[in-house]
């Protein structure tokens, strides 16, 4: 049964209205299915609602409007910590780092870190990116007429940037590639555990052999990387050195080794996964869209021609900052923010219990026609300033919002930007005819299986 949205409350909460679902289990079969589409079909069917799932044995609540994301993660943003949700069973390969951490302990080590991370800092590093991405670029050159996997590619040159600036070392490319493959493996296998969070730690989850190996296979490989930097003494300017000197602002404190251990694992994943299946997105979406690929090349022809970017010549190529902007509306790598309500709380005048699992969904919200006009289509221009104007702040998350926001967001869209002007001036991928575009929601939005596409030199 559909229903309506409830108009504001004379007094006292309402019920939020509940989705459709199956008697006991609720929604549960269909987000095993397919998680992210779950939430458009409850978005469309409840506009402007929050609305209540029944998610196996778990109260949980749908945020719909900008209003209620901005309610959750910015206005009241403590009473809704990740806590015990979708985001315990990740700690399992994040410890407890900046992703997967809550309270002081989050505070602290937010406020040690993030003056690392502001566009100004993030600056000093395009050098070493530029590096590494020429380097890529070289590889690719050497491996033209061939065929890759778009998303493994992409991985291998994030990979390597992360390698760089964090730990001030290059490491070779069969080991970025097992690495990438291992997290891969875990990032699948913890999909289905972060959907069904609400089970004990201990139930038997297929596979759990082969992902604890994985998860210790990358500790041990970034805690070698870690030893191997130790020795080396303090070799200045990379960020480990930085993270190794920083101290909280408010005591002087500085980490402890097991700190420092969480930060770098959440660094890697954080800052490699999500910039490289943006970026697959991206390629998968330029193929798509021919029109928009000319413009995007156009642009860094008449800007770079032939020559190596620098950070300046990126506030010159708008058009493939909003090529970007919009892959990430589309693909939003994270697709979903789930929260626990810790004490009672009214959202929009609907009541939220305590202890509920919240959602705000990237995948939905950048979807809904209430905000974004014919939002299936893919349309850069729509991140144009004058078309921007008005939108509201929380209708656009792929860093998600708040004091929670991505602490790499400048980071992120500055490495994108320069692999994405750097491969257009000298390839073109080829993508097999026909091919189909498939999603698989989990940890992260990714293309569904292996992309294959034939590298080609890039013609004028
Ligand atoms: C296109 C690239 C990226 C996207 C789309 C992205 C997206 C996100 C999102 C949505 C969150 C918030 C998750 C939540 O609150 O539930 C987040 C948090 C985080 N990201 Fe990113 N990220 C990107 C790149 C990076 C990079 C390059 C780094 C580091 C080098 C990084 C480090 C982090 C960290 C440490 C957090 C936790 C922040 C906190 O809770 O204090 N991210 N990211």
């Amino acid at each position: 049964m559909q229903i309506p949205p409830a108009a504001a409350p004379s007094s006292g909460p309402r019920q939020a209205p509940s989705a459709k679902g199956l008697p006991i289990l609720g929604v549960l079969p269909e987000i095993l299915r397919d998680p992210a589409a779950t939430f458009v079909r409850i978005a469309r069917q409840h506009p402007g609602a929050v609305v209540r799932i029944a998610f196996g044995p778990v109260d949980a609540y749908y945020l719909s409007r900008p209003e209620h994301i901005q309610h959750v993660l910015q206005d009241h943003w403590r009473n809704y910590p990740k806590g015990s949700s979708m985001w315990r069973p990740v700690q399992r390969l994040l410890g407890k780092g900046l992703v997967t951490s809550d309270g002081e302990a989050w505070l602290k080590n937010r406020r040690r870190i993030q003056h690392l991370f502001t566009q100004k800092s993030v600056a000093s590093f395009a050098h070493v990116m530029i590096d590494v991405v020429e380097r890529a670029m070289d590889d690719l050159e050497r491996r033209l007429g061939s065929t890759i996997d778009i998303t493994s590619e992409m991985t291998l040159i994030t990979q390597n940037v992360i390698f760089e600036t964090v730990f001030g070392t290059r490491v070779d490319s069969a080991m970025a590639y097992h690495l990438g493959d291992h997290l891969a493996y875990v990032l699948r296998a913890l999909n289905l555990r972060m959907m069904l969070y609400f089970l004990p730690d201990r139930f038997p989850f297929p596979g759990e052999e082969r992902l604890r190996r994985s998860i210790l296979t990358i500790h041990d490989a970034l805690m070698r990387l870690f030893q191997e930097h130790e020795a080396r003494g303090q070799p200045d300017g990379d960020l480990l050195t930085l993270l190794r000197h920083a101290a909280d602002p408010a005591t002087g404190e500085r980490m402890s080794e097991r700190e420092i251990r969480d930060e770098l694992v959440t660094l890697w994943v954080a800052g490699n996964e999500t910039t490289a299946v943006s970026l697959a997105w991206l390629w998968i979406l330029l193929d798509k869209h021919p029109d928009v690929h000319a413009r995007a090349r156009a642009e860094v022809e008449e800007v770079l021609g032939a020559r190596v970017p620098t950070v300046d010549d990126l506030e010159r190529m708008p058009y493939c900052k909003m090529v970007i902007r919009e892959t990430m509306r589309l693909y939003s790598t994270s697709w979903i923010l789930p929260r626990t309500c810790v004490e009672d709380d009214v959202v929009d005048g609907y009541f939220i219990p305590a202890g509920a699992t919240v959602f705000a969904s990237q995948f939905a919200l950048h979807r809904d026609p209430s905000l974004w006009e014919r939002p299936e289509e893919f349309d850069p221009e729509r991140f144009a300033p004058e078309r921007s104007a008005g939108r509201h702040r929380f209708a656009y998350m792929p860093f998600s919002a708040g004091p929670r926001v991505c602490l790499g967001m400048a980071f992120g869209l500055m490495e994108a930007q320069l692999i994405l002007a750097m491969m257009l001036q000298r390839f073109r991928l080829r993508f097999p005819p026909g091919y189909e575009l498939r999603y698989e929601a989990g940890a992260t939005l990714r293309p569904r299986g292996r992309v294959p596409v034939r590298i080609e030199r890039a013609r004028g």
